[in-house]
């Protein structure tokens, strides 16, 4: 008998408190759509967090702000039907979350509607009562903190946080506070590696790290930082691909080949009958023009080719 009976079983939040248990590094890795999302399943990444990194990697905002419940939800749901093992993470957008009772409604609907098996909030103080209610609905949540996206228009411009004093107590009590809130992990993002490593050390829950070194009990990219789809590319990360270039040397040639006349060619062509066509034309044998394709050509007694048929 042929064929595969393995069923594919989601992993859950047991999972990732498992691996980390066992002293496993836990890789993360943003995705926004289905074909990205099944090939990362496929490469075993066990964490697929649909960040609202979206907006600028995916649809040209110049920030995470403008990136909308509805996106998120259109996004994770492509995440979803393409990841059939990874844990799907939905990163909950702008004010999405900034009351309790909204904060629950939304995180639901990324379940619900969106097919996720988790949410991320941003904020630590701030948000541990928000996280509690989460949690407390039944909905797995993962904290951020350091560098907020979310948080730009109040915090600046994009730095490493954590460099002096008050900034790394905040942090360490951040930190905290997300564990507390009973998040099941937390993304330490633009942190000195020193720190998150001492964060890493004092909580129970895995620790993530983007920009906050080697530390972390595991590591998050964006996905087109990855692959290196832009032409610049974070400090923090590192092209693993030079998609950029496969992209741009594909639509070349393929834009050459079309200029050419060269594509499509016999191999990617159907063709028909030619006394079928001939029927239906109306024409006999001898008017057949060489590939049938002359609009100049004018068939007679067939029917014109600039008729509208
Ligand atoms: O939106 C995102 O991609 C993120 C990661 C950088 C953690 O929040």
């Amino acid at each position: 008998m042929s064929g595969s009976t393995e069923t594919i079983r989601r992993l859950t939040v047991g999972d990732v408190a498992k691996l980390h248990e066992d002293g496993q590094r836990i890789p993360m890795l943003t995705a926004y759509d289905y074909p990205t999302a099944k090939l990362l399943d496929e490469a075993g990444i066990p964490l697929l967090l649909v960040g609202d990194s979206v907006g600028r990697a995916m649809l040209g905002y110049e920030n995470e702000i403008s990136v909308t419940m509805d996106a998120m939800l259109h996004h994770t749901a492509a995440v979803a039907r393409g990841a059939k093992r990874a844990l799907v993470i939905g990163d909950m957008p702008f004010l999405s979350y900034s009351t309790a009772d909204g904060a629950v409604a939304n995180a639901g609907r990324f379940l619900s509607e969106a097919g996720a098996q988790a949410v991320k909030v941003e904020g630590g103080v701030r948000t541990q009562r928000t996280i509690e209610a989460i949690v407390k609905a039944g909905i797995p949540t993962m904290g951020h903190i350091g560098w907020t996206p979310q948080a730009a228009n109040a915090a600046g411009k994009v730095r490493v946080l954590g460099k002096n004093r008050e900034q790394a107590r905040t942090l360490l009590h951040e930190a905290l506070a997300v564990q507390e809130g009973g998040a099941f992990a937390i993304v330490l993002e633009l942190v000195p590696e020193q720190l998150a490593a001492a964060i890493t050390d004092r909580l129970r829950i895995p620790t993530i790290g983007i920009g906050a070194g080697a530390g972390c009990s595991g590591q998050v990219q964006v996905i087109t930082d990855l692959l290196g789809i832009d032409a610049w590319h974070p400090k923090h990360s590192k092209p693993y691909a030079d998609l950029r270039g496969t992209i741009l040397a594909a639509a070349t040639a393929w834009a050459g080949d079309v200029v050419a006349g060269t594509f499509p060619g016999t191999e990617q062509t159907v063709r028909m009958d030619d006394e079928v066509l001939d029927e239906v034309l109306g024409r006999g044998q001898s008017d057949r023009g060489a590939a049938g394709r002359n609009a100049d050509e004018m068939i007679p007694g067939g029917i014109p080719l600039d008729r509208d048929l």
